[in-house]
């Protein structure tokens, strides 16, 4: 495949980020994941951090204006042309269609956008035992992947702490903002024919499998 350009899709908790630490590994390419470009811009204070902080505080979305252009910039850049992995954008059909069209000007297509299905309840289950690591946000779960040293990092050794949006009330409100601004991406992508789902209420590594081969048997089908 020339190249792999690749959207991540599914609620919050529903695995994003775990598969997008894999798929990175496996294929090397830039792996922009929105949430945690703003979390660490919140944590410089920087302009976009301040901007953003009261909307993730909230569980809300913040402005299509401001997240855009972040996003835009990053896939036009020389790190990203064999490809990039995309976690977390876009996020309501504005941003697709921004992405669209940067991806027209640049005379590049999207490859396939993962949708990982997972239920509201199991969300629930998950974002409530996530801990992440305070550093460089490797994902945890005290349940299911549990760290080897309570609290630590097995990565790189920080912190591990719960976000500030992974309180119940607020994942409540991340669940409603997804199904009213972010669901309507699975018809816009699916129109396009590059709708891939995957049933991610199977362990990590299996929900890793099925990606990796989703994406051997569009590889192949590229080369008949
Ligand atoms: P963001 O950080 O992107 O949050 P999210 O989409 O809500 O996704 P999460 O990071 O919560 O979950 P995930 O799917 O990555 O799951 P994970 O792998 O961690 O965004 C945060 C905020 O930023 C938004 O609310 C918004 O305000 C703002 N924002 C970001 N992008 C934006 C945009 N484009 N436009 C506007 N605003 C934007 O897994 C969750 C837990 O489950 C972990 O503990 C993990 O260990 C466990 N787990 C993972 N897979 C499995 C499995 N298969 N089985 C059991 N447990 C599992």
């Amino acid at each position: 495949m020339s190249e792999l350009n690749l959207i991540l899709l599914g609620p919050p908790g529903s695995g994003k980020g775990t598969q997008g630490e894999r798929l990175q590994e496996d294929f090397r390419l830039p792996y922009y994941a929105t949430g945690d470009i703003l979390r660490a811009a919140v944590r410089d204070e920087t302009e976009l951090g301040r901007i953003a902080k009261e909307y993730m505080d909230r569980g809300d979305l913040v402005p299509d204006g401001v997240i855009i252009g972040v996003i835009g910039e990053r896939v036009e850049g020389e790190e990203a042309a064999d490809g990039f992995i995309l976690d977390g954008f876009p996020r309501t059909v504005g941003q697709a269609e921004a992405l669209g069209e940067e991806m027209d000007k640049l005379d590049r297509s999207i490859t396939a956008a993962l949708l990982i299905d997972v239920s509201d309840d199991e969300v629930v289950r998950r974002l409530g035992g996530r801990r992440t690591c305070a550093k460089n946000g490797h994902i945890f779960h005290v349940d299911f992947d549990p760290p080897k040293n309570e609290g630590i990092c097995d990565v790189c050794g920080a912190r591990l702490i719960v976000r500030d949006d992974d309180k119940p009330d607020v994942i409540r409100h991340r669940l409603d903002t997804y199904h009213e601004k972010t669901s309507p991406l699975v018809d816009f992508y699916e129109e396009r024919g590059v709708l891939k789902r995957v049933d991610g209420e199977l362990d990590p590594d299996e929900v890793g499998n099925r990606i990796r081969a989703l994406l051997a048997t569009l590889r192949l089908e590229e080369e008949l």
